[in-house]
């Protein structure tokens, strides 16, 4: 699969994910397969202010490519102003812009979803970032409309294609949704025969089974895993495994206890401290799941206050379960 003039390995994306898709866990998932990662969503405004804050949310290294750096904002100016900011400063392979975010202080303002309502707005937004970026691939990350009633996916597309977006990942739910009902596959069949683009798919997919019941049903390129990676970064070898018939076996609590280990070191070695320690309760609460006591243990660990509080616990959580260290 191609996305412009890049390669992509295989076409299993890792979704963007405010507060979760950080450097160590896109490391993680790429080791995993996947086969292109990309940021959270960062914002334009914040990019060309030049906050750290903004720029450190967006640090990635050469392991993790192909990556794409996903952005928001209402502004055409300023957010083709902080793609090129991005293309300049670290060179991602692609930037994503976001027409999904579903959060009211971010669609009142015409950025997120809220382009979904003036696709005036979303063409220029968009045409200020591809001119911004000629060398690399622009993609769109978008939900299907704002409710029911007002459904532009298909549209959208087509005007998407026009100005120059090299692929789109469509979530077919409304705003209006949030996350609730399900994920209207046929709209992503429709997208994709609407356009010679890469559609890709996302939205419910949660095993092996589901990847290859969306990429028969929708005849999409490319699939998009979101909350089935939460805790469970192996998902993208099962996906890839059953797309190719073969079987793989679930991660055992050894396997999960490690993975535990290293999230946590890599998290240190990335993070203020205090991030750190809130990134790593929060992926450990996912990861810590299906064993006896896990409920426990993740209250245990929702209490501890430092990194080293952390490891000490993993520690008599590893030696409980008789886990080595490799
Ligand atoms: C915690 C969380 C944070 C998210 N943050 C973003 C984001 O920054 N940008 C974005 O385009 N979508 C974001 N999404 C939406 C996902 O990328 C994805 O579209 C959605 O979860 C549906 O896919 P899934 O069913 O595989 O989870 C987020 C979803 C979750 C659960």
């Amino acid at each position: 699969m191609h996305i412009g003039n890049l390669k992509i390995e295989n076409p299993i994306f890792l979704a963007p994910m405010a507060g979760v898709t950080d450097h160590p866990f896109r490391v993680l998932c790429r080791e995993f397969g996947a086969g292109v990662v990309y940021t959270e969503f960062v914002s334009a405004e914040g990019i060309v202010r030049g906050s750290d804050r903004t720029l450190d949310m967006v640090y990635f290294t050469d392991d993790e490519r192909p990556i794409g750096i996903q952005i928001f904002g209402h502004d055409p100016l300023a957010v083709g102003e902080s793609a090129r900011t991005l293309y300049e400063k670290v060179k991602p392979d692609i930037i994503d812009i976001n027409f999904g975010c579903p959060v009211p202080k971010i669609v009142k303002r015409g950025a997120g979803s809220g382009a979904l309502k003036d696709l005036c707005l979303m063409d220029e937004i968009v045409s200020s970032v591809v001119s911004a970026v000629p060398d690399i691939p622009v993609t769109v990350k978008m939900r299907s409309g704002v409710d029911h009633n007002s459904i532009v996916s298909t549209d959208a597309a087509r005007r998407l294609e026009t100005l120059g977006i090299k692929a789109i990942t469509l979530h077919p739910r409304t705003v209006k949704q949030q996350y609730t009902g399900y994920a209207d596959w046929r709209l992503i069949r429709e997208m994709k025969e609407a356009v010679s683009i890469p559609v890709i798919g996302n939205g419910d997919i949660t095993c092996g089974a589901d990847a290859k019941k969306m990429l028969e049903e929708t005849g999409c390129d490319g699939i998009m895993l979101g909350r089935a990676a939460l805790g469970n970064p192996w998902i993208f070898t099962e996906v890839l495994n059953y797309l190719d018939g073969k079987p793989t076996p679930r991660p055992t609590l050894e396997d999960r206890l490690r993975l535990c280990r290293r999230h946590h070191e890599m998290l240190k070695s990335v993070h203020r401290e205090i991030h750190a320690v809130n990134m790593t309760k929060k992926h450990f609460a996912w990861y810590l799941k299906g064993f006896p006591g896990a409920s426990e243990w993740r209250v245990k660990f929702m209490r501890t206050k430092s990194t080293e509080e952390i490891g000490v616990l993993l520690d008599s959580l590893m030696t409980a379960f008789k886990v080595e260290d490799l």
